[in-house]
């Protein structure tokens, strides 16, 4: 059976200029924020507004908090209670030396105690779905994971999303799916997978697995925004058989609703730059450019050559520029 789809908190890149995108799309069916930092939100940080925008689909936005602090992140969970969401994340995965060096992100997989007494008082104060995002933990060991697990779910964490890899780990290695269907036997609470999902296929591969109950992507829906969409209609297609009528279909006939050749990545590309420019300040322009082509040119020639000369420039104009001559260089 399907699953949910959700798109990855990732910093810089899990906002509403992607959100955009990936509706424009066909959507998918819960969005996570990038990581926002409990204590600039407390103190009303300068750029709160912009990482509090859960345009255009309120209601499919999963908040992530990042702090080391306890009441800091019970404090920020309040406050994202009152505004219409789908849920709270806490991020204990992120294993940046910044991040972990403060305690926050993966270190709270160090200390069960720790993390158990964070969960009940922030679970005191917010009654939306409460989630954590995490990783195996300090070392490879499943055990300790589901330890953790059922002392976060006995807490009253409601799901769990597991990028199986340990915090030294990084990106190396690939992710031990495995390790999702075994924590998903034994907890009481709904599991969902994530790491290295490379393609729309794969995406609806997992999802029909029957070993996770929702199926995360972050860095495949950058390069590709149409990869739910286009999972959606292998998935539909596998249930109709390649005779069945897809009620997507325009005309009836026997293409998939969701045809990934067709989409035009100049335009893809284009329409980017300008939900970036509408609706995220200044300030955060060219790193969020740099952020996103770096994923999205992997899906043409000279990927590299092209994500220089779009590093290179100071505006995003000029980005914009260089976008569109390289287009004209390779018409193919
Ligand atoms: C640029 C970047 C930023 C990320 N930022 C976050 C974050 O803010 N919070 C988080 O929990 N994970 C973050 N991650 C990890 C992703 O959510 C995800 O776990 C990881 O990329 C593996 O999934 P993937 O292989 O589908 O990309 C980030 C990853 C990347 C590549």
């Amino acid at each position: 059976m399907a699953v949910p789809f959700l798109l990855a908190p990732m910093a810089e890149l899990s906002h509403r200029p992607l959100r955009e995108l990936i509706e424009g799309f066909g959507g998918c069916d819960e969005y996570f924020t990038e990581m926002i930092s409990s204590g600039a939100l407390i103190s009303g940080g300068r750029f709160e507004a912009f990482y509090l925008d859960t345009a255009p689909c309120p209601e499919r936005v999963v908040f992530q908090l990042l702090g080391s602090d306890a009441a800091q992140l019970a404090g920020a969970a309040e406050f994202l209670d009152r505004l219409p969401c789908a849920g709270i994340d806490l991020n204990m995965g992120c294993s940046a030396p910044a991040i972990t060096r403060t305690g926050a992100g993966v270190r709270w997989m160090a200390d069960i105690d720790r993390a158990g007494e964070l969960i009940r008082l922030v679970r005191s104060r917010t009654r939306r779905r409460l989630s954590v995002k995490l990783r195996i933990g300090p070392g490879d060991n499943f055990d300790y994971l589901l330890e953790f697990c059922r002392r976060l779910a006995g807490e009253g964490v409601d799901r769990i999303t597991l990028h199986p890899r340990t915090a030294r780990e990084k990106f190396r290695r690939r992710a031990r799916w495995e390790y999702v269907a075994r924590l998903r036997e034994g907890l009481p609470i709904p599991v969902a997978g994530n790491g290295d999902i490379a393609g729309a296929a794969e995406l609806a591969a997992r999802s029909g697995s029957g070993t996770c109950d929702a199926v995360m992507a972050g860095r495949a829906a950058v390069r590709m925004p149409w990869i739910f969409a286009e999972a959606r209609s292998i998935e539909r297609r596998a249930e109709t058989g390649p005779e069945g009528a897809d009620p997507l279909m325009a005309g009836g006939g026997r293409e998939p609703g969701f045809a990934p050749g067709k989409v035009n990545l100049e335009e893809t590309g284009l329409r980017f730059l300008e939900l970036l420019a509408r609706h995220q300040p200044p300030e955060f322009h060219l790193s969020r450019a740099r952020r996103f082509f770096g994923y999205f040119c992997d899906n043409l020639k000279w990927a590299h050559y092209l994500k220089t000369a779009l590093n290179r420039e100071r505006t995003l104009a000029g980005v914009e520029r260089v976008w569109r001559a390289y287009f004209r260089e390779n018409p193919e």
